[in-house]
């Protein structure tokens, strides 16, 4: 049997600089955690200052060969804007160069909402919050590409919700402007089965959000390509992990079978270092960049609609129009034309 992947097969990261979304819990946690005890300069996202701070202060007590200069923490909310280009501001003083971009948070949204903005919050967090962060990032990751020693690389975080709750000839638009506000034609009996007896939260709507974060990493690769850049961007699916996100999402009486078949948020955080920086990633550069592989780099294929190339193009260009549009109105930097 293949030994098990471990983060001690991790290079040496010193003279690295990671940021990583969902920092303050869960997979993105134990992410930034490993890359920091691998050396790497991480930033870390927390949506409150006090819980940067606690979550800061816990990390560097447990884990005395990371430095405080290493892991540092920012306070922002994805579904805000104004706080995404505040962030960005904060890491662009005090660095020039990211190596590793990890778009690692999410939620799964208990039912459909509308974020201030008018997107659907599942759909506003995983997939348009990190599309403007990405967008306004891509300075500091094209320049660290410039060595051609580096190995720059941007994950997303989806699941494989993507094609196990959307059903495979579900007829979503992603072309469609209504895709951001969480509009899909129909409920199909399975998922009302599912909500009915399973869940408490609206896994449809997360779904759409992780096929968005699959489709993202597909085009993103594709721009990258078209201007021979080395940078690799991919999708991944963590494993099933045993964090507050993944309990909350079950009714109780399933959770005894549950704990015993989850991942620890440790193990979870495996695959997403794996991608993030393992060298044997690089090595497949060709056969993975681009797309989503599942726990040990397993190359799988995602929902059909993330194969069909108007698809992930009209979505990119609804993403850009509808955020250039909100970004303007807001008085804020519309995105970069990289
Ligand atoms: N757990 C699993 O089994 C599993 C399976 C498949 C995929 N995934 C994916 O793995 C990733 C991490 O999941 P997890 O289980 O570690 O979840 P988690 O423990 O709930 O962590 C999610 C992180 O995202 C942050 N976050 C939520 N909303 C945000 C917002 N609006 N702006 C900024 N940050 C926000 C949370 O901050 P707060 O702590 O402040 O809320 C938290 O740090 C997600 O992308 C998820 O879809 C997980």
């Amino acid at each position: 049997m293949a030994k098990e992947w471990s983060p001690e097969s991790l290079p040496d990261l010193s003279g690295s600089v990671a940021l990583v979304t969902g920092g303050s819990a869960g997979i993105g946690l134990d992410t930034a955690r490993h890359l920091a005890l691998r050396g790497a300069r991480v930033y870390f996202t927390a949506m409150t200052a006090a819980e940067a701070t606690s979550v800061r202060e816990t990390v560097l007590a447990e884990n005395v060969s990371i430095s405080s200069a290493q892991f540092i923490p920012l306070v922002f909310d994805l579904t805000d804007l104004a706080s995404i280009a505040k962030l960005v501001d904060d890491v662009k003083a005090n660095e020039d160069k990211l190596h590793i971009l990890v778009n690692n948070a999410a939620i799964v949204p208990f039912s459909y909402e509308l974020t201030k903005n008018g997107w659907e919050r599942a759909m506003a967090t995983a997939h348009v919050g990190h599309f403007a962060l990405t967008n306004w990032l891509m300075p500091l990751l094209k320049n660290a590409a410039e060595d051609p020693k580096a190995d720059v690389r941007i994950i997303s975080v989806a699941s494989n919700v993507n094609y196990e709750i959307l059903p495979a000839k579900f007829p979503l638009d992603y072309t469609s402007p209504e895709i951001l506000t969480g509009k899909y034609p129909y409920t199909p009996w399975q998922h009302r089965l599912l909500q009915l007896i399973m869940t408490t939260k609206h896994m449809f709507l997360y779904a759409m959000s992780k096929l968005a974060n699959v489709m993202f990493a597909k085009e993103l690769q594709r721009r990258l390509d078209e201007q021979g850049s080395s940078i690799l961007s991919i999708s991944l699916h963590p494993g099933l992990v045993g964090t507050e996100f993944m309990m909350e999402l079950w009714v109780s009486w399933i959770h005894p079978f549950l704990t015993r078949s989850f991942w620890s948020s440790d193990k979870g955080a495996h695959h997403t270092l794996m991608v993030a920086a393992d060298p044997s990633i690089r090595a497949r550069a060709e056969e993975v960049k681009g797309q989503y592989l599942e726990p040990n780099g397993k190359l799988v294929l995602a929902h059909p609609i993330s194969r069909d190339e108007n698809q992930v193009r009209g979505f990119w260009d609804v993403t850009t129009e509808a955020l250039n549009e909100t970004l303007a109105e807001q008085g804020l930097p519309v995105l970069l034309d990289w």
